[in-house]
């Protein structure tokens, strides 16, 4: 499974890039606004920033919600850099746009999917990855888990070759949920990763390893 970061963040980027783990990263207009990204050239700037950092696949993600706006600006973004992958939103039009893009050689990550259904328009309209939201259904005691494990047994059945972006994830066992799922990709604030490393045992281990050495060493 991969390891996307949910940030528009340098330095955390740059921190999760430090640890060897990391493929990609999402963004989206919340995420860009908290790091105070304003303006189309500083935002575009953005992107090619974390391009140069990560090497993987960087989600840019289009405002405009018609048909034409939205294949315009997926071009635009798929010119700023080969990693960029358009992020498309659940929408009629979006689903139209995927297409067109798919059509014309360019990734997308359709983004705020809530059902199997609209995965499966995604899939079949030729979207490089879906992203079911499993953070935003637990909030509404809807259960993401649920989502994810449907999701990839009926990709599995038709062979999709769409890949299941597990996103909205909030803590450390959502990531296990999603491994458990056999999700392709999880996309994480660095929080849920480094929560992965965490264990009291191997802490204790590690003081008695060091204790004892210092018994023996001169
Ligand atoms: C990722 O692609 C999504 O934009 C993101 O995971 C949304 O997460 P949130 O529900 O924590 O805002």
């Amino acid at each position: 499974m991969k390891f996307f970061l949910d940030t528009a963040n340098l330095n955390q980027i740059k921190e999760a890039n430090s640890l060897g783990i990391l493929d990609g990263v999402t963004t989206n207009p919340s995420i860009m606004a908290k790091e105070g990204i304003k303006g189309e050239d500083k935002i575009n700037q953005h992107y090619i920033d974390i391009c140069e950092i990560v090497d993987g696949d960087v989600s840019a993600e289009v405002i405009a919600t018609d048909y034409d706006g939205m294949i315009n600006e997926g071009e635009h973004l798929a010119k700023l850099h080969p990693q960029i992958v358009v992020k498309v939103p659940c929408t009629e039009n979006g689903i139209k746009a995927i297409k067109y893009l798919a059509g014309k050689g360019i990734r997308t990550n359709c983004t705020l999917i809530f059902t199997v259904g609209q995965a499966l328009l995604a899939a079949k309209a030729g979207a490089a990855y879906v992203s079911p939201f499993i953070g935003r259904l637990d909030d509404i005691s809807s259960d993401g888990n649920v989502l994810i494990n449907q999701i990839i047994k009926i990709f599995g059945y038709y062979q999709f070759e769409t890949s299941v972006l597990a996103a909205s994830i909030r803590h450390t066992m959502h990531i296990i949920q999603c491994l458990d799922a056999g999700a392709d990709v999880a996309t994480c604030p660095l929080s849920a990763i480094k929560g992965l490393l965490n264990h009291p045992l191997t802490d204790k281990g590690l003081e008695v390893f060091l204790a004892d050495y210092e018994k023996v060493s001169f």
